[in-house]
């Protein structure tokens, strides 16, 4: 018996539709988590899906805009985007990778579709500081597909550990306070994937292709399905009867208070003021 075998699966307390909508410069996405989930979802703010092979969904980008008080993650399925940041950092973003930016007390950055036609496909997620990084300096990382630690189980399951540990593999990025896990499970028909997951962690599967099972629930494509804190579960068991690809999000919730405006998100709405008055006053970057 190995010992990355799961005694009892979590099971799906909630499948959630994300809802259509547009953000930069009329970039089409679909917002999965969106903010009435940051509570039950916490340390998670925000998982926007995209992928079109429209270019007219995605040509204009995300032009320059402010960031405060959180971490984005920006995994890029097929596609390529130039980023560009006050800080300094530039970046292309491309086929299976991934860009981890750390806004901490404020970036100003732009993010561009580097392509004129052909499929565009990622997510981008949102992850909270705890109250005392808030304010940190901003950090920023990109990792090629072939930067990020990748690994297959007995039965075929393609695992890519963007972060947090599953099987003994460390991730690309590790980070205290919210211990995030993030995996981008490539599920053959046939098999199975186990992942422990603490019982306190906050969790959810988002299904990009194919269907998967969960505690004997079915999961269709486009669908995220957040995983009941069961206090007896130890993890989470994934079935794919067909082939299936998803990606497994879990983190330690910071249970402190969140205050968001737009692309802010402090803790008080005075502190939201502020970054509202830092970034008007050019004092944000
Ligand atoms: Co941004």
């Amino acid at each position: 018996m190995s010992s990355h075998q799961v005694r009892q699966s979590r099971s799906i307390e909630r499948q959630v539709a994300g809802k259509p909508t547009s953000d930069g410069a009329g970039v089409k996405l679909t917002r999965v988590l969106a903010q009435p989930l940051q509570r039950r979802l916490d340390p998670f703010l925000m998982l926007d899906a995209f992928g079109s092979d429209n270019p007219d969904d995605y040509i204009a980008g995300f032009p320059d805009h402010p960031h405060r008080g959180f971490e984005t993650v920006t995994y890029m399925i097929a596609g390529r985007m130039q980023h560009k940041d006050s800080a300094g950092h530039e970046g292309l973003l491309e086929n299976g990778g991934v860009q981890w930016m750390t806004a901490g007390r404020g970036v100003i950055h732009s993010e561009i579709p580097q392509q004129e036609a052909g499929v565009m496909e990622g997510f981008q997620l949102w992850l909270n500081l705890p109250a005392s990084d808030k304010m940190s300096a901003p950090w920023y990382r990109d990792f090629s597909a072939a930067e990020l630690p990748r690994f297959e189980t007995e039965v075929g399951v393609g695992v890519t550990v963007i972060a947090g540990t599953s099987h003994g593999v460390a991730g690309a990025v590790t980070r205290e306070a919210t211990a995030p896990l993030y995996l981008d499970l490539h599920l053959p028909a046939g098999t199975r994937f186990e992942q422990q997951i603490p019982a306190g962690h906050n969790a959810f599967v988002y299904v990009y292709r194919g269907e998967v099972r969960i505690g004997g629930e079915t999961l269709p494509a486009q669908r995220m399905g957040i995983l009941a804190n069961d206090a007896e579960a130890d993890g989470v068991v994934i079935e794919a009867a067909g082939a299936a690809k998803v990606l497994l999000i879990a983190g330690r919730p910071l249970n402190e208070p969140i205050a968001q405006y737009g692309p802010f998100v402090m803790n008080t709405d005075q502190e939201i003021y502020q970054a509202l008055n830092d970034f008007r006053d050019g004092r944000l970057a």
